[in-house]
């Protein structure tokens, strides 16, 4: 029998995004259900040239299902996902409800995809800031050894969900015909302005955004002495992070070294050439499952230093090609398994 696979949050920015990655890696399952609350349940789904029925997420969703793909505000899968288990699923979450658990794995397969092996029925997706980070990290790491990262991003609207993408093009037409700029979504009015806050202010002056890029950025590469210091701030760009990022080796990077291992590392694209004005921009990336590396240079104020550029598209690479790469691993192992 083939395998039952469960799209839990499908109406939602990433959601939306795996159901048409599943369709277009050709996911091995032979079922796919998809599941929201009931504010979206009966509305449809196109998948695989059908119009398929979006169910009410209940407790009793799992039964028969073999693979979860889960992308709901945190509540949601703390509540629901572990019944997902209990009911004999392997579950891949994006929520950071469940990634700095020790029992669960918290995977980028270009970065530590034996990390998955570990799991007792939860595998966690990183932050979307934490996984283009870690991706474009992994070279230098492996040869060079990362002491230290400065990072500073650039977060599209995107990033905090649908109903927030929405809100940043209604905020751009009601600054233009100069009416009052109404903010629910974000903290403060976006269009036309930069915000130095995603999530919520927690330890130490730092956001939870922060704390996720430096908690993250650690458990990933399973080690607790890589520093990282992160400043997130929310931009008016519609979709695509960017992160500004200064590197510390333990043996001295050059550009040419940094370049050539950018060039052949899994999931990296390099584009650097400034003589020809070619950097990565949101605008490029958006649509891509790669991340855009760019604007590579010594930083002068450190020996051991170096700083790039890069982007990558938060919903894709940063969401749902993350989540869709990781299943494709464990739907191998379970068709194996038989
Ligand atoms: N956006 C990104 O770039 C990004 C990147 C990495 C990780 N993430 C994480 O991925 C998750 C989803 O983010 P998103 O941006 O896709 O948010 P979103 O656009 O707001 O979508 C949320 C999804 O969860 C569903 N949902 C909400 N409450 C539910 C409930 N009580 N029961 C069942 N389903 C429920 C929604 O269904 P309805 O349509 O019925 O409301 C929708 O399908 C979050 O945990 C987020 O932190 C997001």
């Amino acid at each position: 029998m083939g395998l039952t696979l469960a799209v839990v949050g499908a109406t939602g920015a990433v959601g939306r995004i795996m159901v048409q990655l599943l369709e277009q890696r050709a996911f091995p399952a032979e079922r796919v259900r998809f599941l929201a609350s009931r504010r979206s349940a009966g509305s449809t789904v196109a998948f695989r040239g059908e119009q398929h029925v979006v169910e009410e997420l209940t407790p009793d969703s799992f039964h028969g299902v073999d693979l979860v793909v889960s992308s709901t505000p945190d509540e949601v899968a703390g509540q629901y996902l572990p019944l997902a288990v209990k009911a004999g699923a392997v579950v891949v979450d994006e929520s950071a409800y469940f990634r700095m658990d020790p029992s669960v794995p918290l995977v980028v397969p270009e970065v530590n995809p034996q990390a998955i092996e570990r799991h007792q029925g939860i595998i966690a997706s990183p932050n979307c800031s934490t996984i283009q980070l870690v991706v474009a990290l992994k070279p230098l790491h492996d040869r060079a050894r990362v002491k230290r990262v400065l990072v500073a991003t650039y977060q599209a609207a995107s990033g905090a969900g649908k109903r927030a993408a929405e809100e940043l093009f209604a905020q751009a037409h009601q600054a233009l015909r100069g009416e009052a700029v109404r903010a629910e979504e974000f903290p403060h009015q976006l269009a036309f302005n930069l915000i130095p806050q995603v999530g919520s202010f927690r330890d130490a002056g730092f956001t939870s955004e922060e704390l996720k890029m430096m908690r993250e950025t650690q458990k990933i590469f399973d080690d607790p002495t890589i520093q990282v210091c992160a400043t997130c701030v929310r931009v008016p760009v519609a979709n695509a992070h960017a992160e500004a990022v200064f590197v510390e080796t333990e043996r001295p990077v050059s550009v040419g070294e940094a370049r050539q291992w950018f060039e052949r590392a899994p999931g990296v694209r390099l584009f650097d050439d400034v003589e020809a004005g070619q950097y990565p921009m949101p605008i490029q990336v958006s649509g891509t499952d790669e991340v855009w590396v760019g604007r590579i240079r010594k930083d002068p104020t450190h020996p051991h230093g170096l700083a790039f550029w890069c982007v990558a598209d938060n919903l894709r690479k940063g969401a749902a090609t993350n989540a869709v790469q990781i299943a494709e691993l464990v739907a191998r192992k379970l068709v194996q398994a038989g």
